[in-house]
């Protein structure tokens, strides 16, 4: 299939179909459909099973849909030809067309071992006998087996990477503390501020740190400073450049680069260029949380993606869990003008989960070519944004509930808590809140009910809810490896059918370079003293008032 095939999606019948069905329906109230159809919450719920039988209720009902706009969206889904790209993708066909790569990072997940084959090759071997080495590895680590140049068992992990690098592996390892091993430490180093690594390494001793060098690239500029930094602080005490086998491992595609940097390829972890970045945690990018919470439990990790690979493979649209949140996704910033995505877990173990999924969604699809290489007329990628609640209650809730934005919003939790503590307290009141926060975004409250409860005069309105605004609550029996897997892998295939839909190539990220680039040539000017007399007048006055400042 050409990809000039594709047509912008805004030329499709269905398309057409949805805006007049917006028209149509725009006093759409859905508490009024509930009233009207009793069944909906059944039906508009779907519960995924995971393979170790631990289900996820995904609740769809809270969202500004009907029957009829639901079978325009699946119309749309055919019409664009999602299903297609879907099974081209697990097929292992170059559908990152404009790098000319495979999108295969369901392969890593492949614990099934089924012939998974790129350019004819079988990736399961290959992927199954990476995970070994990790195994092996990890549990060198956590036994002490694994010692340092002084012969310590290694207490700290310090894991260097950006981007994709870091944002899935802190995630995950904020997510799964529960599993983790009391006396080893991991912790993460991205930013090309001095200040993150050199805070990182103060407590630490060299004798007893393992640095991961994580970057599929290992030419990104931030992970290779900071690595080096890292490099020349354990040499100021180990001297020796023969200890840096025992204190450093690299996780990547680029075994040359590996090599210059210094680190013996014996420890080097890889993985294939038809793993995008931001897709890469399932690889050996992921070492770091293997170490944390040992192999099996990443191993379970695994299979609870794999199990939602196979449900978004084999599942008909119509009850296809990402599927439906991805074309929820695309009525609400195409057809009610939606600008941005709340996800706010109700789970402080799943802090970061938000800003993990910034880079899957944003990264993936803020784009505004076609896979046609036309320009779109319409809308792509929404604003994602979100932190834990109950915590986000307090701050930005407001305009959620009064503002003047539609915000579609996800709220995620998990029945079971790992610290059920005080008679389980705590968490009969977070999931008060979970409930509350949907209910109170759809019901809203009334003119008449703020007077029913004795306000009068100017302050009537400020005290009103206009309700109708929609969420898909995501509830778990409990934040476990399995559990977690199926969760990153709903917003993964959530984002492939927003961007089938919209047309794009969801896997890469040509506007990251322009600032790449012009930061490396602004580095050079940074150098000297010397006022610099080219770029615009802003970035120039900017650059010369730091010169005076700073050098
Ligand atoms: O700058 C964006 C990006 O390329 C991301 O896509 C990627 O996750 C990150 O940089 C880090 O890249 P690497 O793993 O090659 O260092």
């Amino acid at each position: 299939m050409s990809f000039s095939d594709f047509k912008l999606a805004s030329e499709l019948p269905a398309w057409k179909s949805l805006e007049q069905l917006h028209t149509k329906n725009s006093k759409f109230n859905v508490s009024e459909a509930f009233e009207k159809d009793p069944q909906r919450f059944e039906k508009y719920s779907k519960t995924f099973t995971n393979y170790d039988g631990s289900k996820i209720l995904f609740d769809f009902s809270k969202n500004l849909v009907d029957d009829e706009i639901l079978a325009q969206l699946i119309q749309l889904a055919k019409e664009a030809k999602v299903e297609k790209l879907r099974d081209e993708m697990f097929a292992g066909s170059k559908i990152n067309s404009t790098e000319g790569r495979a999108v295969y990072h369901a392969a890593l997940r492949n614990r099934s071992m089924k012939n998974m084959s790129v350019d004819g090759k079988n990736t399961a071997p290959e992927v199954d006998s990476v995970l070994q080495h990790m195994k092996e590895f990890s549990n060198q680590i956590r036994d002490g087996s694994w010692t340092g140049y002084t012969g310590k068992a290694i207490s700290d992990v310090v894991n260097i990477g950006i981007g994709g690098s870091d944002l899935g592996p802190v995630m995950v390892t904020e997510a799964l503390k529960a599993y983790s091993k009391p006396g080893l430490n991991v912790h993460y180093v991205s930013n090309i501020d001095g200040t993150h690594i050199a805070e990182i390494l103060k407590p630490l001793n060299p004798e007893t740190t393992l640095f991961l060098v994580a970057s599929k690239t290992f030419t990104t500029a931030e992970t290779t400073t900071n690595a080096n930094t890292a490099k020349n602080w354990f040499l100021e005490k180990a001297k020796d450049t023969a200890h840096i086998a025992k204190h450093f491992a690299a996780l990547s595609t680029n075994a040359e680069e590996v090599s210059k940097f210094g680190i013996d390829t014996k420890n080097m972890f890889g993985f294939e260029s038809w793993v995008g970045g931001r897709y890469s945690v399932w690889s050996a990018i992921g070492l770091s949380v293997a170490i944390y919470i040992g192999f099996d439990n990443f191993e379970s990790f695994l299979k609870g993606a794999e199990a939602v690979d196979a449900h978004f493979q084999e599942t008909r649209l119509e009850d296809n869990i990402p599927a439906l949140g991805g074309l929820l996704s695309v009525w609400y910033n195409n057809f009610l003008g939606a600008q941005t995505h709340l996800v706010a877990p109700f789970d402080q173990y799943l802090h970061r989960f938000p800003a993990y999924l910034q880079q899957l969604s944003m990264e993936s699809n803020g784009k505004s070519v076609t896979r046609g290489n036309v320009f779109t007329n319409y809308q792509t990628g929404t604003v994602l944004f979100g932190e834990p609640a109950t915590n986000a209650q307090h701050s930005f809730f407001q305009l959620v509930h009064q503002g003047t934005k539609l915000i579609p919003a996800d709220f995620i939790m998990a029945a079971q808590s790992h610290n059920p503590i005080e008679n389980n307290l705590h968490q009969r009141m977070l999931a008060s809140n979970f409930f509350a926060q949907s209910e109170a975004l759809m019901v809203g409250k009334s003119e008449s009910e703020v007077k029913a409860e004795g306000t009068t005069g100017d302050l009537v309105p400020h005290k009103q809810f206009s309700g109708n605004r929609p969420t898909t609550s995501i509830l778990a029996q409990k934040i476990t490896p399995a559990a977690l897997g199926a969760l990153i892998v709903y917003y993964e295939h959530l984002t492939f059918i927003e961007g089938a839909i919209w047309n794009i190539n969801s896997f890469d990220q040509w506007g990251v370079e322009l600032g790449k680039v012009l930061a490396k040539k602004i580095g050079k000017e940074l150098d000297n003293k010397d006022p610099v007399t080219t770029h615009d007048p802003s970035t120039k006055g900017l650059i010369n008032q730091f010169k005076k400042w700073s050098l």
